[in-house]
């Protein structure tokens, strides 16, 4: 049995399809099961609630041979801690209690940088993942760069100005992947009841790309100019403060985008195993163009 949160999420349920089509028996933790679709949820165990209550934990932990660990964005969270460390504490105590064989948990790349302390959300997530190890379960942790995915969060923009904006250095090199990717990366790790101890697998894309480089794959794949502007530092906090975000989500953001300016995202080589398939153009045929389609 393979526990997985956020099902209704856009890696978990990637996650789930990717199990579901290799007919394994899959058990989700879902706030509200209506949100799920048909044909998800006639092919899985349920168990309502959320994973970061211990009684629901407790139930949907029981038998299971691995799960897949996501602490949701939380964009009114009092604390990092509350966001993920707490979040995470009570699915630490249970995957001890219930037995559970391995733990594949959504995190970040930073680890080990000079920057890592400093670094807001990655900051946050990289506590996350010292309490599960502390726990003492089988875990790998998926070491994530930004995902092409939050590029749909201004399809709008991209659209009607042309304009893709950034904190980022515009001509800053990264890694980015794709969701589909880290879901692929996740289900085999999953799958795979060869593995124990603890550790993590990073996932970089095939190859980094500057701002300036993707507004460029943007224009080609959109057929329609689109140009990077970097936001500079005092209007990108200016923008958060106004967005209602609480105020220690908002110097969770700063923080991390002005640590990826820093050297945050070089903290894994680049590797043929640490690369992972999806180009950001072909992200762009494939989720982007759509999307800007059916605006
Ligand atoms: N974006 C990036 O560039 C980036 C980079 C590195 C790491 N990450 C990490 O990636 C994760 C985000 O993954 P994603 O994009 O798949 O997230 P997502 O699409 O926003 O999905 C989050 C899911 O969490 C559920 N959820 C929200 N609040 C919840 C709560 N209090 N209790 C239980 N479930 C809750 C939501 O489901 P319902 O509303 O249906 O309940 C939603 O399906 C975060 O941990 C983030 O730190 C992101």
């Amino acid at each position: 049995m393979i526990v997985v949160t956020t099902p209704t999420g856009a890696i978990g349920s990637k996650v789930v399809r990717n199990l579901l089509d290799r007919d394994a028996k899959v058990r989700v933790i879902v706030r509200d099961p209506a949100k799920l679709s048909d044909s998800v949820r006639d092919r899985v165990e349920v168990v309502p609630g959320s994973h970061s209550d211990a009684d629901v934990v407790n139930t949907a932990f029981v038998g299971a041979d691995a799960v897949f660990w996501l602490a949701p964005p939380n964009f009114r969270a009092v604390s990092l801690d509350a966001a993920y460390s707490d979040f995470a504490r009570p699915a630490a105590a249970a995957f001890v209690s219930q037995g559970v064989g391995r733990v594949v948990g959504v995190s970040a790349l930073g680890r080990g940088t000079l920057v890592a302390g400093q670094a807001g959300f990655v900051t946050g997530a990289l506590a996350m993942d010292d309490v599960i190890a502390a726990s003492g379960v089988n875990f790998r942790s998926l070491a994530l760069p930004g995902f092409m995915d939050n590029v749909l969060r201004q399809v709008d923009e991209i659209m009607n100005e042309g304009v893709y904006r950034t904190p980022l250095r515009a001509d800053l090199k990264l890694p980015h992947c794709a969701t589909q990717d880290i879901a692929a990366a996740a289900t085999r790790l999953l799958l795979d009841d060869t593995w124990t101890g603890q550790g993590h697998v990073a996932v970089l894309g095939p190859e980094d790309l500057s701002s300036n480089d993707m507004a460029a794959i943007m224009s080609d794949v959109l057929g329609r100019p689109v140009r990077c502007e970097q936001t500079p530092p005092e209007a990108f906090l200016a923008g958060l403060q106004a967005s209602g975000m609480s105020e220690a989500t908002v110097r969770a953001y700063f923080d991390m985008m002005t640590a990826k300016n820093n050297g945050l995202d070089e903290a894994e080589p680049r590797t043929p195993e640490s690369s992972s398939p999806t180009s950001f153009r072909q992200w762009c045929e494939e989720v982007l163009k759509p999307a800007a389609a059916a605006r």
